[in-house]
């Protein structure tokens, strides 16, 4: 099966069943671990939304969820470059919080994410991600929780988008070569 998103084309990568498994092996895990810890998910818009309203579902609590976005902005001379996680209004110090990523490259968002949640004396912090491209993952944090290891390739789907199209394609798909 194959998908053209603007001028690329697409072949199929996941299918929804595939991704159907990924999201309860992942979610029989966070019950296990969390399941007493009442964890604020927060997650990370916009590719996050699919696979977070997934995710909950397959939870056997009922948890709080918080749906954020990282601004950057010029700050003053001295403090420089400003991160700021919009939306976020909940008091969390002392939570425990799973960051919920539909996919993790670099870990650039992640890490500014994460340095701006401990600014702020939380409990804990993990990672849940649909997606991990280890191989360009060169950070030191752990990504705890993640569905499927994947190679360096750009994929769309699934809450993924390619400049804001195929967000709605109910399987995943990969970009085709050449
Ligand atoms: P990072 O900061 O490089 O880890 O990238 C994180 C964000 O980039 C993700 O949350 C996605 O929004 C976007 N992104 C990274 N790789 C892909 C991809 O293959 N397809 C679509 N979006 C991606």
């Amino acid at each position: 099966m194959k998908v053209k998103i603007k001028d690329k084309d697409f072949d199929i990568f996941l299918t929804d069943k595939e991704i159907e498994t990924a999201v309860s092996t992942l979610a029989k895990k966070i019950n296990t671990d969390y399941t007493d810890k009442d964890p604020l998910l927060v997650a990370v818009l916009n590719g996050s939304f699919i696979f977070c309203a997934d995710l909950i579902r397959h939870l056997n609590f009922d948890p709080e969820i918080s749906f954020t976005k990282l601004a950057s902005y010029q700050g003053s001379e001295s403090t420089g470059k400003v991160n700021e996680l919009i939306g976020l209004t909940e008091d969390i110090k002392g939570r425990h919080i799973l960051i919920v990523e539909d996919i993790i490259d670099t870990g650039n968002t992640l890490e500014k994410i994460i340095k701006i949640l401990n600014e702020k004396e939380v409990a804990s912090v993990e990672i849940v991600s649909l997606l991990f491209k280890s191989e360009v993952y060169k950070k030191k944090t752990p990504v705890r929780y993640f569905g499927l290891d994947i190679p360096n390739k750009f994929v769309i789907g699934y809450g993924l988008d390619y400049d804001g199209r195929g967000r709605s394609l109910r399987h995943i798909y990969q970009i085709a070569e050449g």
